[in-house]
């Protein structure tokens, strides 16, 4: 079959896509701040946030390979609610001395250091969630993991190369996790070893490290958002160009109205028409064979579950929001259209949240959790209306 084994799409969670389309701005400040460390200039930390699938991940990576060139050392780990940021520290450190064969064996022992002086798991008791979370005793543990870090920074600077903490699902880091890697990197911030941390997070991310403020509040937050018309043909089409295939203008603008320029669903979609052509050539006959298939697929998925244990009056608001338009609101905004005062719907909005359809970005303000909600309740707003009632 031509064009399976060889499509250039990638439709899966923190895959590279083929053209990272729509950054340069994000692309740009994290090589700026990547050179500037590099020299010896301390640089903000940077944080993309962004919904599910806008591409932080991608983002993220993408940075650090860029910093890697530039000779970066890179920890790159995944905070989670389920595990410590010691844990995934630890993953990192084991992950980047490997990765790192070549270099020189002092930079090697102080990775050993570091991970000695790591919390051990016996200190990651169940937290109240049912979850894990980092117990250390306070004190000795953290301080000796900042020591040992900056051993490991100290040995890389020698050898002419500059230290990266990479942190992605920031949002998920337990605060006094995060309190210890902020503390160290603004540490070296006065120093000429400067460290650079860049993060990826969902929109509440700076809420959420509003416990860390005398630190954080500097921070540069650089939200992502759905790509544009023009940036959305380019991921699509460039990919296919680099492989001798275009994409007719028809069957690009009908993708542009598919996907929104959600990139999530522009690897979904791009993908499916890539399996669907023949000759050298996607046509608008190709999209619209596979575009329905699709997005049921990915409104089943992204959706359909989670408007389907909706009461109706969580309904009402979810009506409510789609009717004020895309992006976050008010709550007293919402309450006031509902008629009622924000304590009257403060249940519902808490189910919502606890339901994962909305979120506070920040204090007073929701939002859906999912990309383009707004269309799917579009698309099914006769059948919601009918059960909100
Ligand atoms: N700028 C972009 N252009 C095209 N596709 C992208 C872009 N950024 C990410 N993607 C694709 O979108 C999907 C989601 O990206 P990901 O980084 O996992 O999002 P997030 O981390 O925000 O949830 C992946 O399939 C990825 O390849
Ligand atoms: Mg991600």
């Amino acid at each position: 079959m031509p064009g399976v084994f060889d499509n250039p799409y990638r439709p899966a969670p923190g895959s590279l896509p083929p053209e990272l389309a729509g950054r340069t701005p994000q692309i740009s400040a994290a090589h700026y701040a990547s050179g500037l460390t590099r020299t010896g200039g301390a640089a903000q930390p940077i944080v993309f946030t962004g919904l599910r699938g806008m591409g932080k991940t991608a983002l993220l990576r993408y940075s650090v390979a860029a910093a890697e060139e530039l000779g970066a050392v890179v920890l790159y780990s995944e905070a989670s609610t389920e595990t410590s940021l010691a844990a995934a520290l630890r993953r990192s450190l084991e992950h980047a001395k490997a990765q790192y064969a070549p270099i020189p064996a002092k930079i090697r022992k102080a990775f050993d250091v570091a991970l000695r002086s790591l919390p051990k798991a016996t200190y990651e008791l169940p937290g109240d969630a049912g979850g894990i979370t980092f117990e250390a005793p306070r004190g000795e543990h953290h301080e000796g993991f900042v020591e040992a870090l900056e051993t490991l920074n100290a040995e890389v600077r020698r050898h002419d190369r500059f230290l990266l903490l990479a942190v992605d699902e920031i949002q998920d880091g337990a605060i006094n996790d995060l309190r210890v890697l902020v503390r160290f990197v603004h540490l070296t911030a006065g120093t000429a070893a400067p460290v650079l941390l860049l993060g990826a997070g969902l929109p509440n991310t700076p809420a959420h490290l509003h416990a860390v403020r005398t630190y954080t509040e500097r921070w540069r937050y650089s939200r992502i958002g759905l790509l544009a018309p023009d940036n959305t043909i380019q991921a699509i089409a460039n990919p296919a160009t680099a492989r001798g295939v275009t994409f007719e203008p028809a069957a690009l603008q009908r993708l542009v109205d598919e996907t929104a320029g959600y990139p999530f669903f522009i690897q979904e979609y791009a993908s499916a028409a890539w399996s669907e052509h023949r000759a050298k050539r996607v046509t608008l006959a190709d999209v619209e064979a596979i575009a329905p298939g699709v997005r049921n697929l990915l409104e089943s998925s992204f959706y359909d579950e989670r408007f389907r244990r909706l009461t109706p009056r969580e309904l009402r608001y979810t009506l409510c929001m789609a009717d004020i338009g895309a992006g976050s609101h008010t709550v007293g905004d919402i309450a006031a259209r509902l008629g009622v005062t924000s304590e009257n719907v403060s249940s519902v909005r808490n189910q919502l949240v606890k339901k994962d359809v909305i979120f506070a970005p920040a204090a007073g303000l929701v939002e859906f959790r999912m990309p383009l909600t707004e269309q799917y309740i579009a698309r099914h707003r006769t059948e919601l209306e009918r059960r909100a009632k």
